[in-house]
């Protein structure tokens, strides 16, 4: 399946970085360095109190603005948590879920990956739906199944209409933050396994339009590289999404 069918996502996840004063003046400066590269979709995913300061800023340029969780509840008494429709209101098109720092530190679990994954979808956020499998897991040689099952499960209730707003990150726990990426051949694999999973539930068409991005020490040196695999569609960006320069090379190897 050629990767030249599907338009790559190049998402930046900034995590717990960045002020709304220095989101404000990083996101002016990205958006010079990336204007007019019209071949990928751009996407920040930053923390919920920058969004009013991106969204002002990015407003009417094709960088879109995305968020880096959700709550399933519409309202409530959920103190602390965010819900879909005032992430739509504030201006966000996109949402990261089940990020391994979420599942590892704040207790997501595959069910709650699932129930985020619904309301993003219900609300018409597109989400960004993070899986991967841990060194150990590797080691074990089980890392198609740690994929298959969290895909599976994260996807429960999902339609194929839907899917069309459902991204999937491939993110192994090992390459996060660590500097160790997956070989471009490892990577790509597990895409292509992840792709086959879901031509399996949703049927060869939603398969092949599938969006599956990789994520996992992503830099201005690898990128390239990486991209060109045919089964990888994009990145989720950490630590180099935080520096223009960086994010601005790996949105070119996109192009
Ligand atoms: P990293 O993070 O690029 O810093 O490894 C990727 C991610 O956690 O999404």
């Amino acid at each position: 399946m050629s990767s030249k069918k599907r338009r790559p996502v190049i998402a930046g996840n900034w995590k717990m970085n960045m002020t709304p004063s220095e989101a404000k003046a990083f996101v002016s400066e990205l958006y010079e360095k990336v204007k007019g590269k019209r071949g990928c979709d751009i996407v920040v995913c930053v923390p919920a109190i920058d969004i009013p300061a991106v969204t002002k800023v990015l407003s009417g340029t094709s960088i879109k603005v995305g968020a880096q969780n959700v709550h399933f509840k519409a309202s409530g008494a959920y103190t602390g948590e965010i819900s879909a429709n005032m992430l739509v209101d504030a201006g966000v098109k996109y949402v990261v879920i089940g990020h391994s720092e979420r599942r590892q530190y704040f207790g997501e679990t595959d069910e709650t990956v699932n129930l985020r994954t619904k309301a993003a979808l219900d609300a018409g956020l597109c989400a960004i739906v993070c899986i991967g499998e841990t060194l150990d897991e590797r080691e074990k040689g089980i890392t198609s199944e740690v994929v298959s099952r969290q895909l599976k499960l994260a996807l429960i209730d999902i339609d194929a209409e839907q899917m069309k707003n459902v991204i999937i990150a491939y993110e192994p726990v090992w390459a996060i933050g660590t500097g160790k990426t997956a070989t471009s051949e490892q990577a790509n694999e597990v895409c292509a396994i992840i792709r086959k999973v879901i031509g399996e539930k949703y049927g060869k068409a939603v398969a092949k339009a599938a969006i599956i991005q990789y994520g996992g020490s992503m830099n201005a040196a690898n990128a390239a590289e990486l991209l060109a695999m045919p089964d990888i569609d994009g990145g989720l960006i950490g630590g180099a999404s935080l520096k223009a320069d960086a994010f601005s090379v790996i949105v070119d190897a996109a192009q």
